[in-house]
């Protein structure tokens, strides 16, 4: 099945009481940015793209994890029956498709193995050909803060200043610059003057 908003806003809010921060504005920013686009590209579904963005993070719900919250997102999904929520979970932190390329541990749980959800991953994801939605919320995730939408170079920042460097830094960068190219060419506008408080978020 494919969660309606309202489905998505209870496990959010679910989430979100089990482990309050940042990342309930961030996926709630997530989603809007999400249905803001799609409802200017006539082959993406806005309601469709806005409960993904809402809940691409919903792994967050088990705690403070790191890269854990990815596939603690993708089981959790799986488990509510939701298959196309629980790959968004599981893509949104790759815009490119290697493993090691995310930022986040995988062991900031002492008492799990955080290696082998780290390869189960990497096996699921070496597997996936990206998707519109895959690439809706790759990029949306790297343009809402949980206080607003900003420029991607200060989001991108905001993360190599918390995580560190990685060899993978300057592809995955590119590689969301693609999508972002590609958006914009179907929508015809600038993804910053479609979404509201760019400049006011990004200097503050
Ligand atoms: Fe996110």
């Amino acid at each position: 099945m494919f969660p309606t908003i309202q489905q998505a806003e209870v496990w959010l809010q679910e989430g979100v009481k089990r482990n309050p921060g940042w990342w309930e504005a961030h996926s709630r920013y997530v989603g809007q940015a999400a249905r803001a686009i799609a409802e200017r590209i006539p082959e993406l579904d806005p309601e469709k793209a806005q409960v993904l963005g809402m809940l691409h993070d919903i792994g967050r719900r088990f705690g403070v994890t790191g890269s854990l919250h990815i596939s603690d997102g993708y089981d959790f999904m799986m488990e509510q029956g939701c298959p196309e929520v629980a790959r968004i979970c599981l893509t949104h932190s790759f815009p490119y498709q290697n493993i090691d390329s995310c930022f986040g541990s995988w062991n900031m749980d002492l008492e799990r193995d955080g290696e082998s959800a780290r390869k189960r991953t990497g096996e699921l994801l070496s597997h996936l050909t990206y998707n519109e939605y895959d690439r809706l919320i790759q990029l949306c995730d790297a343009l809402a803060m949980g206080t607003g939408f900003c420029l991607l170079e200060k989001r991108w920042i905001d993360v190599v200043m918390r995580y560190g460097p990685n060899q993978y830094m300057i592809p995955k960068w590119k590689a969301t610059y693609e999508i972002k190219d590609g958006l914009e060419k179907k929508m015809g506008i600038s993804i910053y003057e479609l979404l509201p408080g760019v400049k006011e978020n990004t200097f503050a």
